[in-house]
């Protein structure tokens, strides 16, 4: 038996969804176990690409059980979309679980997250993926949340939809803001309820049974340790425990269970959405890593913002979620490159320092101390191995996790299952 817990260690976007549909290989179930569909996971086999939102990335497994945990906020309309796609592509959702402790992302609140955006001034602005993340987890937290459970009684679900639209419509239309049709929104809620009836179990037990008959569970993170509510750059985070220490609340685990954490680790960096990006590039290098890194948001298509490897912030990430192995993806993307930089080490008011300051002010102060490595200027694409890689590209990969103290377990040299190798050692 083995509970792995793969996390994103930046921004987010790391190429978690790539990861888990390898490493999946010789899985029994993934699990979600925080954020919503604000998530946006690609997953590509043979010609044909999937981007997933809420359903774990083990859904092309056939035999795999994916479960949509506790911790995360759910989209009930979302979600059946998306499972409605992936059965229109002759993909099996049968072995969806969703944990009926989950709570439930509502129309309003999707509302009141771009109505807060909008009251946002600019430089406040957090630049949300406007799928409601925020206010859900706020209901949450104020105890008004809508549990997955409540779908089941459908008459106890219209009675509490409407009691909390209301509450919310008396909101927007003090703030001069379009109300919600009540009643045409609970059409559409009542489909997507009647749809997920089957799914709704207490995956706790579910999970806990797996782990008690030895079965091989990975846990599969969404966002980055850098959007964490806790350890990101807050305010300019989102709203859930995206570190590995969020999987045990966010599915009912103890952490005695947990083997290994993996990191997943982009060979450079890029963030989407407003906040501190202290690496970042405005320059033709930038422009080509996200020319060559098709560098657009998997959720809503927003241009990503690029720049350089930063082992101040992924070390400082990777010592939050105690990563043990790396899993570095598009390094590929860095093949053209004649030199490549990484940051290791911030000025802030004339000071060095190789730690992460909590004050999102001082992050957007640092000036990156770089160290310049020669690019290798030559393709990576084809290796299936550590050896097969260029030396300079070796010796890139291996100051990336000297670095950020931790093994590299993984290389991922394009976007394709097959692009992928294992480094032992
Ligand atoms: P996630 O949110 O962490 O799952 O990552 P996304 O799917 O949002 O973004 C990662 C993007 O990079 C996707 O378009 C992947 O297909 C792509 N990708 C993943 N690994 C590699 C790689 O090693 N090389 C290249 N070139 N692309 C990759
Ligand atoms: P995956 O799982 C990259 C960012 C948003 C915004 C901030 C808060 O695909 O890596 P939210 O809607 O969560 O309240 O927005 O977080 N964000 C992501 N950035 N990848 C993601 O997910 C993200 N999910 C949220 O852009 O800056
Ligand atoms: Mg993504």
């Amino acid at each position: 038996m083995s509970a792995t817990i793969l996390v994103g260690t930046q921004w987010g976007d790391e190429g978690k969804g790539k990861i888990i549909d390898v490493l999946t290989k010789d899985v029994d179930c993934v699990i979600r176990f925080q954020g919503g569909n604000n998530a946006g996971h690609t997953v590509i086999i043979g010609d044909d690409k999937y981007v997933l939102h809420l359903i774990p990335s083990g859904i092309f497994r056939g035999d795999v059980k994916n479960i949509i945990g506790n911790g995360v906020v759910v989209d009930p309309i979302s979600l059946v979309e998306e499972m409605k796609g992936l059965i229109d592509s002759k993909i099996n959702v049968d072995n969806i679980e969703l944990s009926s402790r989950a709570q439930m992302v509502m129309p309003y609140h999707k509302k009141m997250d771009l109505l807060k955006e909008a009251n946002r001034a600019e430089g406040d602005k957090i630049g949300t993926t406007g799928r409601g993340i925020g206010p859900a987890y706020c209901d949450k937290a104020t105890r008004s949340g809508i549990r997955a459970y409540e779908l089941l009684d459908l008459e106890l679900f219209k009675a509490r939809f409407t009691t909390e639209c209301e509450k919310y419509n008396a909101i927007f239309a003090d703030a001069d803001f379009e109300q919600l049709d009540i009643d045409a929104t609970w059409t559409e809620l009542e489909n997507a309820a009647k749809f997920l009836k089957s799914n709704i179990k207490d995956s706790v037990y579910t999970i806990n049974k797996l782990i008690k008959e030895n079965k091989n569970i990975l846990f599969e993170g969404a966002q980055g340790a850098l959007l964490d509510i806790d350890h990101g750059t807050y305010p300019f985070v989102t709203s859930s425990s995206t570190t590995s220490g969020g999987a045990c609340g966010g599915t009912g685990v103890s952490p005695r269970h947990i083997d290994s954490v993996y990191g997943v680790i982009k060979a450079y960096t890029t963030r989407v959405g407003e906040g501190p990006f202290q690496t970042e590039l405005f320059d033709e290098v930038g422009k080509e890593l996200a020319r060559i890194g098709h560098e657009f948001g998997a959720t809503t298509g927003r241009p990503r913002r690029c720049g350089w490897f930063d082992a101040v912030a992924s070390g400082y990430s990777c010592m939050v979620n105690g990563i043990d192995k790396l899993a570095i993806t598009k390094l590929d993307v860095l093949d053209k490159l004649k030199e490549i930089k990484i940051c290791t080490s911030y000025e802030i008011d004339g000071k060095i320092t190789k730690e992460m300051p909590s004050d999102c002010k001082l992050l957007e102060k640092v000036v990156p101390q770089y160290e310049v490595l020669e690019g290798w200027v030559s393709p990576t694409t084809e290796a299936r191995a550590f050896d097969e890689l260029p030396k300079k590209a070796q010796i890139y990969l291996k100051r990336m996790a000297e670095l950020v103290n931790a093994d590299i377990g993984i290389v991922s040299v394009g976007p394709k299952r097959d692009q992928t190798f294992t480094v032992n050692h």
